[in-house]
């Protein structure tokens, strides 16, 4: 008869850690953020203006930045989206007063004042420390608005654009990290087809001019929806032979709507099935950036061109009552296991993967932050990101975990568990698991191939699968101590509760 502690063994998943298999470092961005002119993302969850009596830095809410600074954001991708190509960089600077005030169309019908524009977004990004990425317009906008933004912005001596610009009051050039030339060109974006779309980007990014050559400005071409392989085949083949001659990125939007396009479903009332079914969706992102990437590897071999994953995310039914061009809805524990399985996705993915943007920051879509008036509260897809913060410019290694199983309902099966894990500059192992299972606790070992751990610390967030925050209750679900992990001679064992998230920090 087996022992008790031969047989616990045995259920036991193991998760198989080797550290002689470097795969490549985890860029910071692929932790990035999108933040659009949508609904109460720019004006009120960011930006509410020097004179409000929420407490601001040259206008930028001082709790929402701060809470920002804590999950360390590595890039922020700004105006758009689809405001992106109806966006006219022109009517966002200069005296505010003076300021055009327009409808925006395509977001809730509501005024936009403009008074939210390139130098307060350059202000945002230095309060957050984070880097700049501007998306420019190629639907409605001309080759000579594109070119004259990039001067505007990034030019440092006598010209036109950079007199303006120091007469608006920032003397010298801001840098400008990443540029978007256009975003879903395929939809919102002026609905090209692929060869039109991918000869304007050609023309457009000719214009967008190097003008630091030390600190050069990365392109980034607007890729697929989802799983539109054609898209990715037509615009490649359009800028080849060697695309990479005038691309750094391609895009790629992927959201999870767990009944399609027309039933979303709502954000905080599911049963089992649509746990299961939005997991299941969240895991689909592996084969798409599997299926694009082995496009991109076929006209880009040695992998100069990144893959930007700009807009990710959940997208559910706004919340009742709400303006339905607003896109404002709640954030519960599945949003935080969806997050985890797609971090974990993107890192395991680092060697194509070098930018991803959670769709978006404050108050719309999945966000990490919402805001009511002058309260804020943080969202548990929040605290994955900061449990998740260390994998940052860490090296990934290589791991797979073994008899954890599967989990799920007669409609949709996902596996158990999903983890990814990196190796930090100074030698501690940043290892990540989410537990899919609504109802099974796991217990894992994980095996260190190449040393013997000496210390072990974590955090966990879990909750019931429809958990969330509110104003009244602002911490229901938050990021905890996790003081279950063991060392053993092989490595750490620790039983992750169902529904939940861990991330362990290993010495
Ligand atoms: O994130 C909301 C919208 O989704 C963006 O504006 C657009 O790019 C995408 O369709």
């Amino acid at each position: 008869m087996p022992s008790e502690t031969a047989e616990r063994e045995e259920h036991m998943a193991k998760l198989y850690v080797n550290e002689n298999k470097k795969k490549g470092r985890i860029n910071p961005e692929i932790y990035g953020h999108f933040s659009e002119h949508l609904g109460r993302c720019i004006y009120e969850g960011l930006y509410v203006g020097e004179n409000s009596d929420i407490p601001n830095e040259n206008g930028m809410r001082k709790d929402v930045v701060e809470a920002l600074k804590e999950i360390k954001v590595p890039v922020l991708r700004w105006p758009g989206g689809c405001f992106a190509d109806e966006y006219h960089w022109k009517d966002g600077i200069g005296p505010k007063e003076s300021r055009k005030k327009m409808i925006n169309t395509h977001w809730g019908g509501v005024v936009e004042d403009n008074s939210f524009g390139t130098h307060e977004f350059f202000e945002l990004c230095r309060q957050l420390g984070c880097k700049t990425y501007i998306n420019g317009n190629v639907g409605s906008g001309t080759v000579q608005e594109m070119s004259e933004w990039v001067e505007y912005m990034t030019f440092d001596g006598v010209s036109p654009m950079a007199d303006l610009r120091g007469k608006n009051g920032h003397k010298e050039p801001w840098k400008v990290d990443y540029f978007g030339v256009g975003n879903e060109n395929w939809g919102c974006g002026g609905n090209m087809r692929p060869e039109y779309y991918g000869d304007l980007y050609r023309r457009y990014q000719t214009y967008v001019r190097q003008y630091h050559k030390d600190a050069p400005l990365s392109k980034i071409c607007c890729g697929a929806n989802v799983a539109d392989y054609d898209w990715t085949e037509k615009v490649l083949t359009t800028c080849g032979p060697e695309p990479s001659r005038f691309m750094d990125g391609l895009s790629l939007h992927y959201y999870v709507t767990p009944g399609g396009w027309e039933k979303k479903g709502s954000a905080t009332q599911f049963n089992e099935a649509d746990w299961y079914i939005t997991l299941a969706k969240a895991l689909y992102m592996d084969e798409l950036v599997t299926r694009h990437g082995a496009i991109m590897d076929k006209h880009d071999p040695e992998k100069k061109i990144g893959m930007i994953v700009d807009e990710w995310g959940n997208w559910f039914d706004v919340e009742p009552g709400t303006n339905p061009g607003f896109l404002y809805q709640q954030n519960t524990m599945r949003d935080a296991l969806v997050a985890g399985i797609t971090l974990n996705i993107f890192n395991k993915h680092c060697d194509r993967v070098k930018m991803a943007c959670i769709a978006q920051m404050v108050n719309v879509l999945q966000s990490v932050i919402l805001t009511e008036g002058p309260k804020m509260i943080k969202t548990p897809t929040y605290y994955v990101f900061h449990m998740y913060k260390e994998h940052q410019g860490a090296e990934l290694l290589e791991s797979c975990l073994e008899g954890s199983g599967e989990t799920g309902d007669e409609q949709t099966q996902v596996p158990a568990l999903h983890e990814s894990v990196s190796v930090s500059e100074d030698g501690t192992l940043n290892i990540t698991v989410a537990n899919l299972s609504l109802t099974e606790a796991q217990e894992v070992e994980v095996v260190l191939t190449e040393r013997k751990g000496e210390e072990v610390s974590g955090s966990i967030l879990t909750g019931g699968m429809g958990a969330f925050n509110t104003f009244a209750e602002p911490d229901k679900v938050k990021e905890e101590a996790f003081t279950g992990a063991v060392l053993t001679e092989r490595g750490v064992k620790f039983t992750i509760p169902a529904c939940s998230v861990v991330a362990l920090r290993v010495r």
